[in-house]
């Protein structure tokens, strides 16, 4: 394992910001900054000794402190939408910070994705990564509670990119925290992801209304669009809006075998998802258009989410599971994801 870090950038309040990179004798190179502990960076190795880029980011601090895309960001307190950014707790009303019309969106305007965090990078015999810290002070965003968070993203040498989260909390707060990489994995010459395969242990999954916002329904997904049981391409059956939807994982399938696995057939790519966290969020980076990332300019599709993830707006849906860590609890949710090409 190798470890290097330097300096990213500083933002616009003069914070420094730094990249982390680690690498594997596989010649798997992750890059991590702790500006909205963000996964900058995704590298495996190419033809000729090159490299080839499996997500989407940019080069410079400036482009992540403007970036409306969430690219490779830590989302929190809560992914997803809030619907009419509010909820109810214990009889009182809290009014979230709104970025989404009517809606809170990925945990506000100021969330996880726009804070700079503390980092510690670590090396051991056969991983290497780094720890990231962040304190959401009483209030933030409009949520209750103090909230302190620590990511650890670990790479191994069997490829491996492990995210583990936990959080504590002063008060009674929803958290739901995930990671919003938009993944390409025909690599440096991009495209449209319309042709990745997408396995998903996932025979439910929540409809949603207007807005994004669920209508509490959750619907078998068999013969609909959202079934991925059954390996098949992305712009296959998909809705002319693109994914964006809450597909619940089933939790039932044996032991060792993947929740999600995206492939690329033409690069013989591969990212097999495992995780503890109950659904994800598919995106196929529907609103990409006109957005340019250091590959250049991207228009929809350039790129697929997946945000693994609790229900959305699971404070406002009275059938879904409750998200509110209370104190003296603790949250802690993995999802380790595994690169590899044939
Ligand atoms: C999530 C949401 C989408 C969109 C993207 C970011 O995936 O569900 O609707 O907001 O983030 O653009």
């Amino acid at each position: 394992m190798n470890i290097e870090d330097r300096l990213f950038g500083k933002t616009s309040k003069g914070e420094k910001v730094f990249a982390f990179t680690f690498s594997n004798a596989n010649g798997l190179e992750a890059t991590v900054i702790n500006y909205g502990a963000v996964l900058q960076s995704v590298m495996i190795p190419g033809a000729d000794g090159g490299k080839e880029e499996l997500t989407l980011g940019f080069d410079t601090l400036e482009e992540y402190e403007s970036d409306q895309s969430y690219m490779g960001a830590t989302i929190g307190r809560v992914a997803g939408r809030i619907s009419g950014g509010k909820f109810s707790l214990d009889g009182k009303e809290y009014i979230l910070a709104k970025n989404d019309g009517e809606n809170h969106l990925h945990g506000g305007p100021e969330g996880f994705s726009r804070k700079v965090w503390d980092a510690f990078p670590f090396i051991m015999k056969n991983k290497a990564g780094v720890k990231l810290f962040l304190e959401s002070e009483d209030g933030d965003q409009g949520y209750p509670g103090r909230v302190t968070v620590n990511l650890t993203v670990t790479m191994d040498e069997d490829n491996n990119l492990i995210f583990e989260y936990s959080a504590e909390a002063t008060a009674p707060t929803p958290v739901n925290i995930t990671n919003h990489a938009y993944w390409n994995l025909n690599g440096n010459s991009g495209g449209k992801v319309l042709d990745h395969v997408l396995y998903a242990s996932s025979s439910r999954y929540v409809r949603h209304g207007r807005g994004y916002i669920p209508t509490g329904e959750i619907l078998p997904s068999e013969n609909t669009p959202f079934d991925f049981t059954h390996p098949s391409a992305i712009g296959s059956a998909m809705p002319p809006e693109g994914y964006d939807n809450y597909l619940i994982l089933d939790k039932n399938e044996e032991k060792n075998k993947p929740d999600i696995i995206l492939s690329h057939p033409e690069t013989g790519r591969k990212i097999s998802i495992t995780t503890d966290a109950p659904g994800f969020i598919l995106y196929t980076g529907n609103f990409l258009n006109g957005r340019s990332c250091r590959r250049g300019m991207l228009s929809k599709h350039d790129g697929l989410c997946i945000e693994t993830m609790e229900y959305p707006d699971a404070v406002n849906q009275a059938n879904f599971p409750d998200i509110i860590l209370k104190p003296g609890e603790k949250y802690f949710r993995r999802t380790a994801v595994n690169i590899s090409a044939e």
